[in-house]
């Protein structure tokens, strides 16, 4: 099959070799904690300090890191591949960008975003946030949460990632574990409308049985030689 339409998911694991931690490697918890017992809006209407920690932490963390290989390999493929191409992130780093890729959208939120829920403003937030931090916008305090698609919200931009992947041709996802929906389904889409599917990890997602190939490894290797042969024609 000629490829045209590429879609291209990522997860923690494009990350790992830059330093950030993945949700679900073997020490799998923050600070004693699941992430699935921070990072919702139950846990946040219950203790927003604890979210804010967790949050605020990875954002300072976030400014001591730099893209890899694998974000760099990725940044050249939008650059230079002529089909579409869209890199859907699950991650909310901003090293995607960072490496210089522009067809690029974060279906879980971004660290380095607020929200504000009082007046819906979304604003570039670099700093601690903290309770009771101050809007931008309108000036409430106490409002300001991060821009971060936690458990049990509505992940952004599903219907333009839907829309891309009834056009794949190929289906990559990098990086993930595959244990959270809806991006765990999007194989599945993939493989309905007859797109090829790759999957390039650390180890088998759960997942892995529905990817007609599969290459386990570092991310930092695996992308840039996939890239390589994708733009070489090979
Ligand atoms: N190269 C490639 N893969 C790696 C590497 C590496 N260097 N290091 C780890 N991995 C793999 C792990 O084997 C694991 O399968 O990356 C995967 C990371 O999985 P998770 O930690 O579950 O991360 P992810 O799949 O992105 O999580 C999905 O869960 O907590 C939520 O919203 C959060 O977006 C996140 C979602």
């Amino acid at each position: 099959m000629t490829i045209r339409n590429i879609v291209i998911l990522t997860g923690a694991g494009i990350s790992a070799e830059s330093g950030l931690a993945t949700f679900r490697g073997p020490d799998g918890l923050w600070e004693g904690h699941r992430v699935e017992d921070v990072c919702t809006p139950e846990a946040y209407a219950r203790d927003p300090a604890l979210v804010h920690d967790f949050y605020d932490a990875r954002r300072a963390k976030l400014g001591t890191v730099e893209p890899n290989a694998a974000h760099r390999a990725l940044a050249r493929l939008d650059a230079e591949w002529s089909g579409e191409l869209l890199i859907v992130t699950q991650n909310v780093d901003d090293l995607h960008e960072r490496a210089g890729a522009t067809r690029l959208l974060h279906m879980h939120g971004e660290l380095m975003q607020g929200w504000c829920t009082a007046c819906g403003e979304r604003f570039r937030w670099a700093g601690l946030m903290g309770e009771g931090a101050e809007c931008p916008s309108c000036g409430r305090k106490g409002a300001v949460r991060p821009d971060i698609v936690w458990f049990g919200e509505m992940p952004y931009e599903m219907e333009r990632i839907d829309a891309a992947l009834r056009d794949a041709d190929l289906f990559v996802s990098i990086g993930t574990s595959g244990a959270v929906y809806p991006a765990a389904g999007f194989v599945q889409t993939a493989r309905y409308v007859g797109a090829e599917t790759l999957e390039m990890n650390l180890e088998p997602s759960q997942g892995s049985l529905f990817f007609d190939e599969r290459r386990y490894g570092r991310a930092a290797a695996l992308v840039p030689a996939w890239v390589g042969e994708m733009l070489s024609g090979n």
